[in-house]
């Protein structure tokens, strides 16, 4: 598929956005959510294929295990605000899904969200991931994906991540607004990457419990095998080599899955700047982050 010049980056409603994920505007706001819908929210590149993956084998592993190998996950679990014609958009491939319940994956900040989901009372994931991996990660995304801006040299990027001129804004705006939600919403399960990483079973179980789900010892089992790092890695319907808009010259989309892979980018300088920078965003005492294990 051909993909025009990457887009431009333009504030919308105060955060930093491109037309690919504006351009539904109200179509996206005027989506109808059911009450059993569950949604799973992350800013970019905080794990959101994972969770994904593992709710999509925990409510239909045994029951359509053909969906695992036919199906991409992108199209199991849409994107709800991607608008990208030709290609079906996020809300249509939503309001197609069959299934029961539907799982929808957004990288909106809370304030986006489309009332509807608030109304339904539906149960809402948020994965988040520390900022200095997440923002390893992303810079490396952006230099693969057409459909994102170029993320020009890391220096620059890490200056405009701080600053939240990249895609879906503010990482310290996110991370800070979902977990105000989770006060006042309670059905919001708010999760780590790094916490995954320690404890991928743990962190399943607190799920299922949060979902209402008692998958078998042997399913849990199963499961553990299959969202592991190296499986994903080789599962095309999960690894995205079959999406068109990525380039995998420049790098894969899964790519190392590490906890630390920010000390191969940061420059001390960089490190002490962002440090610094970090403390006066994040006043927070109760949202803390773990940038090793
Ligand atoms: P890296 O670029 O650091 O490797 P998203 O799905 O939100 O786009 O996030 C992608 C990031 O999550 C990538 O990070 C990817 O490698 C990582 N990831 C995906 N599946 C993973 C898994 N099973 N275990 C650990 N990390 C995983």
């Amino acid at each position: 598929m051909e993909f025009p010049p990457r887009p431009e980056i333009f504030d919308f409603h105060g955060v930093s956005m491109t037309q690919y994920f504006t351009r539904n505007w109200e179509k996206v706001q005027n989506f109808k959510a059911r009450p059993d819908d569950i949604l799973i929210a992350t800013y970019p590149k905080a794990g959101t294929t994972w969770v994904s993956y593992i709710l999509d084998l925990l409510y239909f592993g045994q029951t359509s295990p053909e969906r695992l190998t036919s199906i991409p996950i992108y199209d199991r679990v849409p994107f709800m605000e991607i608008a990208h014609p030709p290609m079906i958009s996020g809300v249509e491939l939503a309001e197609n899904l069959s299934t029961s319940p539907r799982i929808i994956k957004t990288h909106f900040p809370v304030q986006f969200i489309p009332k509807s989901f608030w109304e339904q009372n539906c149960k809402i994931v948020y994965l988040a991931r520390n900022a200095k991996d997440n923002v390893v990660s992303y810079f490396h995304f952006d230099r693969m994906v057409m459909i994102e801006p170029d993320p020009g040299d890391w220096n620059s990027y890490l200056k405009r991540f701080m600053e939240g001129k990249v895609v879906f804004g503010s990482w310290y705006d996110h991370v800070n607004g979902w977990w105000k939600k989770k006060q006042t919403y309670s059905n919001l399960h708010y999760m780590f990457y790094e916490d995954m990483t320690e404890d991928t079973e743990g962190e399943i179980d607190k799920l299922c419990s949060f979902l209402g789900l008692s998958p078998s010892v042997e399913e849990k089992k199963q499961i553990r095998g299959e969202v592991h790092f190296d499986s994903m890695k080789k599962n095309n319907m999960v690894n995205y080599s079959l999406f068109p808009a990525m380039e995998f010259k420049i790098s894969k989309f899964m790519r190392k899955g590490k906890i630390g892979d920010w000390k191969n980018h940061f420059t001390v300088a960089q490190n002490e700047e962002f440090d610094e920078d970090y403390k006066n965003k994040m006043k927070d005492p109760t949202l803390q982050f773990r940038t090793e294990i």
